[in-house]
């Protein structure tokens, strides 16, 4: 392990080099893997409140909102099959995330991107051209295929092409792509469901293929990472990236670490039965934690269904398409304060800030809904009524970007060592889908059970995650990924994982004479 030319800029040990022209837009195109995620997270809530889309596929539900007018509020969209036009997706990802680490680790993590972009751009033409639910369904899954391929490769591309100290930042670049691609979605929405004649829907579905090219394009120009060149053998290749990356010939200790932690890697023959070692508890917890909790914040309630959430809550069709447009631009504004101050604030600070935000508006959203539906669902909203409860779905968002959206990505891919690496991020990506997939499925038979109590339900979720990070997250803002043992060594909680020998093992591994151990 080399042990030279450091430039320590105060978070601990560094590499020479700086963010390059070269390296910023290769990030930029890999980032984009997110727009795809986030098109069709934004695109589904406004297509399944479009009228010419229910009568189409879903003619119960489309009678049941047209007939009956004086039908409970809460319950007017409660259809098993309109869900499982949302969550399949999420559940063809979870499953294709795991198929998706073989293909990035063995291919390479450009191919990955393709494979994805490409599969995603079948599944947009299906769903554009849809003649009945099953070609729709069919489309979507081949979305979620993409998206899952997309969700492992891109966060490990990111990480690995990033400069260390610039990890964070670069990170997020994948949650400003996801905010980008809901909102973008959001408009598209607001836009086609004025087109008269009742194709507004196929275009919605089918603008999909736009994301997809931008991703199928741009993969084929990226390079490969220097990490994943080195695991595939191609060292001469590895370097010469290294230095066009970092725009500086002085790469040798970055190049030698990898090829150490390559190595080391390599002699994990079962990282599935590794990471379930006593010494990576607090990983596996957190990183399986974190995902599961991000959902239980309720934000793809808003994400997926605001358009249906503003109708339930009295809103016009025109009027519940714009207020979606306006939360998707919070979301993305609101994502920029997390890159700003993610590296200066650190993560807990964002986290507890973000939670305690999120549950006083979403108690405010619950109350108002309280006061003027009850439990009956009768009732109508003033315009400033309605008015207050967009502010408040307002300010919840806000919480949400810049804390559990892009921390929910971040942390997880920041706090496992190399050697288990993959299978956590697989882990996070799977947990995260199949939370996004159970929240997407049962959220408006939820909203017609437990009607305004909804809100409180999902605000009980933010108090214990919240309570959780205060306990049980230790800040990892400026540590460097390699040195993260020593965060649990010190936490009061984990560190009866971590036996003395554990940290003295990775002192050793690390070869670093001025480490902090
Ligand atoms: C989450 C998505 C969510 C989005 C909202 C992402 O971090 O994983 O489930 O819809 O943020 O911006």
């Amino acid at each position: 392990m080399a042990g030279g030319a450091i430039v320590n800029t105060g978070g601990g040990k560094d590499y020479p080099g700086k963010l390059t022209v070269f390296v910023f837009f290769a990030c930029f195109v890999a980032a984009t893997g997110g727009l795809i995620f986030g098109y069709d997270i934004g695109i589904s809530g406004g297509v399944t409140s479009m009228e010419s889309f229910l009568e189409k596929f879903f003619p119960e539900v489309y009678r049941k909102e047209k007939l009956d007018t004086s039908t409970n509020q809460y319950c007017r969209f409660d259809s098993q099959l309109l869900t499982i036009f949302t969550s399949s997706l999420y559940l063809a990802a979870l499953v294709a995330s795991f198929c998706a680490s073989t293909v990035t680790r063995v291919l390479g993590r450009k191919w990955s991107m393709f494979g994805g972009g490409v599969v995603f751009l079948v599944g947009a033409v299906l769903n554009g051209a849809a003649k009945n639910v099953l070609m729709l369904i069919l489309g979507r899954i081949l979305l979620g295929i993409g998206v899952g391929f997309a969700n492992q490769s891109v966060p490990v591309y990111l990480s690995e092409m990033a400069p260390a100290r610039l990890r964070g930042m670069l990170n997020i670049g994948f949650q400003l792509m996801i905010t980008f691609g809901i909102l973008c979605a959001n408009l598209i929405n607001y836009g086609t469901a004025k087109i008269k004649g009742g194709w507004g829907w196929r275009v919605s579905l089918a603008l999909a293929v736009v994301p997809a090219a931008i991703i199928s394009i741009g993969s084929l120009f990226l390079p490969d990472t220097p990490n994943s060149l080195i695991e595939r053998g191609h060292a001469e290749q590895a370097k010469k990236m290294l230095r066009r990356i970092r725009g500086t010939d002085d790469i040798l200790d970055e190049y030698n670490d990898l090829v150490a932690a390559s190595e080391e890697s390599k002699l994990v023959k079962h990282p599935w039965a590794n990471i379930m070692k006593r010494k990576y508890r607090p990983q596996l917890v957190i990183g399986i934690l974190i995902p599961f909790f991000q959902q239980l914040t309720g934000i793809n309630v808003i994400m997926f269904y605001a358009p249906v959430l503003f109708k339930t809550m009295g809103f016009g069709n025109d009027a519940s398409l714009m207020s979606a447009v306006i939360t998707g631009i919070v979301n993305l504004f609101a994502t920029f304060i997390s890159v700003l101050t993610v590296d200066k604030l650190g993560r807990r600070k964002l986290f507890l800030e973000g939670g305690v935000q999120m549950l006083i508006s979403q108690s405010m959203v619950g109350i108002l809904m309280a006061i003027k539906l009850g439990t009956s669902g009768e009732g109508h909203f003033s315009k400033a009524y309605s008015g207050f409860l967009v502010l408040f779905v307002c300010i919840y968002v806000m919480g949400f970007a810049w804390s559990w959206g892009p921390l929910g990505w971040l942390v997880p891919s920041e706090i496992f060592p190399l050697e288990i690496r993959s299978a956590g991020q697989s882990i996070n990506v799977s947990v995260n889908m199949l939370f996004t997939f159970v929240i997407a499925q049962a959220f408006l038979t939820m909203l017609c059970h437990l009607k305004f109590a909804l809100f409180f339900f999902f605000g009980a979720w933010v108090i214990v995650m919240t309570i959780f990070i205060a306990l049980f997250l230790p800040e990892t803002k400026g540590v460097p990924i390699e040195e993260m043992a020593l965060v649990w060594k010190k936490h009061w909680f984990w560190c009866r994982f971590i036996s003395d020998d554990d940290v003295h093992e990775r002192k050793v591994e690390m070869g670093k004479p001025n480490s902090a151990f």
